[in-house]
């Protein structure tokens, strides 16, 4: 089957020549938003119950790999809610004047959106405890002797918070979010669905199964299918006839290097270096990390959740493993079974 779009007026500012590139895909209210649907009925409640009572909503900490929907879902909070929203992150927030600065600026009932929050500095993270339980800041003038506190009332705020690594988090900060939820990884149906909403926003008709092709292709995450779905949409345009046929998306994702699973190519060299360089391990993942010459943290935060959860990997107490899987998928010999095979859970 082919889902074509409608004929209709262009719903868009004709001001912006690059229209569909620069399209936010992104769905703005709950009735939109496909998946992670218990965390998205706590928040209806949580957001319908605050308005009935004309209150501000507790803090929410949402933990999870990238892409999951974390900053979409405090951008549909602030929209439902009906407040403005700041968006910053852990690391932009240098010194506390940089928070409080924020803090005393936010209007009544604002969200505070915090990306990355494991990585906002100590003394910057000290001022939001005041900040969130009393809606209040102590600024501090002078130094030794003569240091004096004033403490300042601010107006009740939201703040979202969000992280790669809820482990990360000090427990005093953490305490403080009245909800906190982890967002899963998206099934093939459901990545299906984004894939083919995400199609009729960008006006391309796509077949079924080319949606259901890239959906397995992204690796559980409608960040990845997003930018799939604009990379084949760009091969059907210039390669075919505009028409997402499957044969259109296996073509344009060969191109994309993407392979039949989702891999890229820095999963494939994770998995490779693992099998070649330390016999299919266990291998602290600093070392595979130096082999690659890549950032730990970026092996942790966007490499191994998906290949973890794809059964790809395994973490054992003395380090990572790739699994038979992960041998048949690359077409590797030489899979040893250990009797080590315990797996420990993610600190993420
Ligand atoms: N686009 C990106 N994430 C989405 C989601 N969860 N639902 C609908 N469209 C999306």
């Amino acid at each position: 089957m082919i889902q074509k779009p409608e004929q209709q007026e262009p719903k868009h500012d004709d001001k912006t020549t690059s229209r569909a590139r620069t399209l936010d895909l992104r769905p703005k209210r709950f009735d939109e938003y496909i998946g992670q649907e218990q965390v998205v009925t706590t928040l209806r409640i949580a957001v319908e119950a605050a308005k009935q009572r004309g209150d501000v909503l507790d803090h929410i900490l949402f933990y999870g790999p990238p892409g999951l929907g974390k900053t979409t879902l405090a951008h549909i909070i602030a929209h439902e809610m009906d407040v403005p929203l700041v968006h910053t992150s852990g690391p932009a927030l240098e010194k506390g004047g940089d928070l409080i600065s924020i803090l005393t600026h936010l209007g009544n009932g604002s969200v505070l959106f915090i990306d990355e929050i494991h990585r906002l500095p100590k003394i910057v993270e000290e001022f939001l405890y005041s900040a969130m339980e009393d809606f209040a800041v102590d600024i501090i003038f002078d130094k030794g002797m003569n240091a004096r506190s004033y403490r300042a009332k601010i107006e009740p705020f939201t703040l979202v918070g969000a992280t790669t690594r809820a482990g990360l988090l000090s427990p005093p900060l953490r305490e403080r979010f009245g909800i906190q939820r982890s967002l899963d990884f998206y099934t093939p149906e459901q990545l299906m669905n984004v894939i083919k909403r995400s199609a009729l926003l960008l006006e391309v008709a796509i077949e079924d199964a080319a949606a259901v092709e890239i959906a397995r292709r992204s690796r559980g995450t409608p960040r990845i299918a997003n930018q799939l779905l604009r990379r084949v949409r760009d091969y059907a345009q210039v390669c075919a006839n505009g028409v997402i046929t499957h044969q259109v998306s296996v073509e344009a994702l060969a191109l994309e290097g993407i392979d039949a699973l989702g891999l890229n190519h820095l999963d494939i060299r994770f998995l490779s270096t693992i099998i070649d360089n330390y016999k299919g391990g266990p291998v602290g993942i600093e070392a595979v990390a130096a082999t690659l010459q890549e950032e730990t943290d970026t092996l942790i935060d966007m490499v191994e959740p998906f290949l973890l959860k794809a059964g790809l990997v395994i973490r054992t107490s003395s380090g990572r493993r790739a699994t038979e899987l992960a041998y048949n998928h690359l077409k590797k010999p030489g899979y040893r079974k250990t009797t080590q095979q315990l797996s420990i859970p993610s600190t993420s």
